[in-house]
């Protein structure tokens, strides 16, 4: 059974903002949610793009008129000479950093050539760092993977991300936030990552002693129940053809 579209705040104020009128859409980072969400849509063509091998095989079943496409886009090549009426960039500047270090500075420009009409901006602004259990729940996540040796995601506040829109040639018209209600599926979610880094630490005291920090913090983190914490963005950019 493919992945089911669930109903998301942040799409369905973009359907509101678009109108029906979508034409060849490229989803510039794409996913499960994203790809169920667009093939929803009444559009000319659907595009979208990973660097990621283990998302091929599931996006497929999800849009079947898809086109899906491999590629990393500081290839010069990917995608060359191709425009599309809407983009949509979810969530992909705060993961660039785990695929193309520092590429997500001059990623709108890579970008801007290929859009002639709206561009839709999905982020996530940076984790408050205000000492709560969820800030750090973040930060132990943080620490796992790079004691492991990986490179974490890297989010952006919404007006910093606005300025690059403008810079990349983008015409910057709404800006929404919308505060995210956080509970017991995101904490096990962050902490089962952390949990999941710790095989690969150097130092087995140091993984036993954070495994137990980890699951201290669980606990501790899920009493607390559900509390409005953090905020999603989209931000909209039109591109004149
Ligand atoms: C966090 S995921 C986006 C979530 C997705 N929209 C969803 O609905 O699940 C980030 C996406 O951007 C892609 N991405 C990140 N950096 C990239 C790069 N340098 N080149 C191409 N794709 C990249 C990832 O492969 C992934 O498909």
């Amino acid at each position: 059974m493919p992945y089911q579209y669930r109903i998301d705040a942040l799409f369905e104020w973009i359907t509101k903002v678009n109108g029906p009128g979508f034409g060849d859409v490229l989803d510039a980072g794409t996913g499960a949610h994203s790809l169920s969400w667009l093939a929803t849509l009444p559009t000319r063509s659907i595009t979208a793009v990973t660097v990621e091998d283990w998302r091929l095989g599931e996006l497929p079943a999800i849009a079947p008129d898809a086109r899906i496409v491999r590629g990393e886009w500081t290839d010069p090549t990917l995608l060359h000479g191709e425009q599309f009426d809407q983009v949509l960039v979810d969530y992909v500047i705060g993961a660039i950093d785990g695929h193309a270090p520092y590429f997500q500075y001059d990623y709108l420009e890579r970008l801007r050539p290929h859009c002639r009409g709206a561009v839709y901006l999905v982020g996530l602004e940076p984790p408050p760092r205000d000492g709560s259990l969820l800030d750090q729940v973040c930060r132990v996540r943080d620490a796992c993977i790079l004691l492991a040796g990986h490179r974490m995601y890297r989010e952006y506040p919404a007006e910093l991300v606005a300025r690059w829109m403008e810079r990349a040639g983008m015409k910057v018209g709404d800006l929404k936030r919308f505060p995210n209600r956080v509970g017991p599926r995101f904490v096990n979610g962050q902490l089962d990552v952390a949990k999941r880094k710790l095989p690969l630490f150097g130092d087995r005291a140091v993984a036993r002693a954070m495994e137990m920090q980890i699951e201290e913090l669980r606990a501790s983190a899920l009493a607390a129940g559900e509390v409005t914490w953090g905020a999603d963005y989209v931000i909209v950019g039109t591109v004149a053809p």
